[in-house]
């Protein structure tokens, strides 16, 4: 079976192909077209500047995705469209154009949730060996999810296949949205996420100490699975503001970052694994554009084999980790199989009904 994915709910566009052949999954194309270099200027993403640009790339990017698979519309048995929750402007030209190819090309169409999308890229992998057992094929419920991205922070428990439950989310910013928010206070660009990263991993660390930084880490004590980030934003302004000077040397920059970073890394693992210890899940995954982070993805790891011994550390791929459109097609596989004949035949009309909802609810 061949499913086409769409994803348009911020700033990249994007068309994936892949292929699910006897219960292993095959990526055969994933195109992502960013549009970060157009909102930099803004400092974040502008939603009717996101729609236009999805307008204009949209067609290319699907052409090119079914020339990279070597597809053609006639191989396609499934589309599935990202559609919600994000940006309306943005989302509706994905959700639109996909509602017409449905109708035009007589095929069953899918609606997706977004963070499912995100979940659902760790179940993609680049190369499984048909000899040793894939990691993704021994994974085991219940799945404890991390999910980090500009928009979202929750844990999410899965019991079973598409099925969530919110055990703890943030109160204020998402984890990404404080990285874009920190890189715009240290004039280090957008997104934020890879410039603070990068800035961190420069710090020099006899230098660093020099400065005496010393970021709280919100709601690590508190008695449930929920997070704040604002308050670290605010303080690395107040930090910044001591000494405005300073915002010019590069020592400094790399030392807030690393502090700020550290910060979000320790809450992020203290939530985790505190959480993992009161629903014992047998497999930890991370997902969202922030999973991207490489001293998130170390650090939790070397927390889970400390603290949990028996569970299983699952984490997407670098290239799936932020927005594209191979997650949205591989949830939309999950979906499908889950659905009963009636069900599916059904989804040769969800044209006439899909609605793009920009505060869609994962359920
Ligand atoms: O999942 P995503 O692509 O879009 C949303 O669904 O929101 O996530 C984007 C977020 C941005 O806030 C970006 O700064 C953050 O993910 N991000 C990172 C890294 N790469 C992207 N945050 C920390 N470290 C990274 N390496
Ligand atoms: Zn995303």
């Amino acid at each position: 079976m061949i499913i086409l994915g769409i994803e348009t709910s911020c700033d990249e566009t994007a068309a994936s192909l892949i292929e699910s052949k006897r219960g292993n999954l095959n990526v055969l194309s994933s195109v992502v077209s960013s549009q970060t270099a157009i909102h930099a200027d803004w400092g974040g993403v502008v939603p009717n500047l996101a729609a236009r640009e999805h307008l204009k790339n949209l067609i290319p990017v699907l052409e090119l995705a079914l020339k990279q698979a070597g597809k053609s519309k006639k191989d396609i048995d499934l589309i599935t469209i990202t559609h919600g929750p994000g940006l309306i402007p943005a989302l509706l030209i994905g959700t639109n154009s996909a509602k017409t190819l449905s109708y035009v090309w007589n095929k069953p169409l899918l609606g997706i949730h977004h963070i499912e999308g995100h979940i659902y890229a760790n179940f993609i992998e680049d190369k499984i060996s048909a000899s040793s057992k894939s990691k993704v094929q021994s994974l085991k419920f219940p799945i404890l999810c991390l999910v980090v991205s500009g928009g979202h922070t929750q844990l999410v428990l899965m019991k079973k296949h598409l099925d969530y439950k919110i055990i703890g989310q943030t109160l204020d910013d998402a984890a990404g949205e404080a990285f874009d928010k920190v890189a715009r206070i240290l004039n280090l660009g957008y997104p934020g996420g890879p410039v603070v990263a990068k800035a961190a991993k420069t710090a020099n660390n006899l230098k660093a100490k020099s400065y005496n930084l010393s970021f709280p880490r919100p709601m690590v004590n508190k008695n449930n699975f929920d997070f704040s980030f604002s308050g670290l934003k605010t303080a690395a302004l107040y930090e910044t503001k001591k000494n405005p000077k300073l915002l010019k040397d590069k020592n400094y920059i790399s030392a807030v970052a690393k502090e700020f970073q550290q910060a979000v890394v320790d809450v992020l693992i203290i939530k985790t694994i505190k959480a993992a210890k009161e629903y014992n899940p047998k497999t930890i995954m991370l997902a969202g554009g922030v999973s991207a982070n490489k001293e998130l993805r170390k650090q939790l790891d070397k927390a889970i084999k400390k603290e949990l011994k028996n569970t299983l550390y699952i984490i997407p791929s670098m290239s799936y980790c932020i927005d594209n459109a191979a997650m949205i097609a591989v949830a939309g596989h999950f979906r499908w199989k889950n659905m009963s004949p009636t069900q599916k035949k059904k989804a040769l009309n969800t044209w006439k009904t899909l609605q793009a909802d920009a505060n869609l609810k994962l359920k």
